[in-house]
């Protein structure tokens, strides 16, 4: 279970970095398509390669918050004690539900450009996938922040 748990955690801390790049290149995909005011499918195939990164993400943070995680089991089965305490707090409801709003963001962008007029696609792809991409920055752990996690795992 431990060997699991740090596969798993450093599986976690590297696709940071994948998704933080997918989202970076979606919005300078949505910068360029705001400027042409055309949306093309390479955009499309940007946005949708940061939302399957996300999604990714996602499914290996579930996994570590309610499986393999001691911190977060813990501050799950002691829940008052863990909202008084800063660092369980951060791992037990800040960190994953401020991801999990970003990741709704990041989905209902999609949705939002799809259905946008075409003038319009490149702005909103901007407005969603900026914001969804400041919370993953602002809520990553880095080191000297709430969850003092190293930028590399080995
Ligand atoms: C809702 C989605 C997410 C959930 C439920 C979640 C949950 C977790 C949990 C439980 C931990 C481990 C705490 C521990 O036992 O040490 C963790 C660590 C971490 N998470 Fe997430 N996470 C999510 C999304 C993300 C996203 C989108 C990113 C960044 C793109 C991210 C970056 C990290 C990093 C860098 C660590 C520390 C890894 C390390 O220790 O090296 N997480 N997350």
């Amino acid at each position: 279970m431990q060997r699991m748990y740090s596969a798993t955690l450093t599986l976690h801390s590297w696709l940071r970095w994948v998704v933080i790049l997918l989202g970076i290149f979606a919005v300078m995909r949505a910068i360029a398509a705001t400027r042409s005011r055309r949306w093309t499918p390479a955009d499309d195939r940007a946005a949708m390669l940061f939302t399957i990164g996300f999604d990714l993400q996602f499914l290996v943070g579930l996994l570590l918050y309610f499986v393999l995680s001691p911190i977060t089991t813990m501050a799950l089965q002691h829940m008052d004690a863990a909202m008084r305490t800063a660092t369980l707090r951060y791992w037990a409801v800040e960190h994953p539900s401020a991801m999990l709003v970003a990741l709704v963001l990041a989905h209902v962008g999609r949705v939002v450009v799809r259905r946008a007029a075409e003038a319009k696609k490149g702005r909103m792809a901007l407005i969603f996938f900026a914001i969804a991409l400041l919370v993953i920055i602002g809520m990553t752990p880095w080191p000297n922040m709430p969850g003092q996690r190293p930028l590399l795992r080995f």
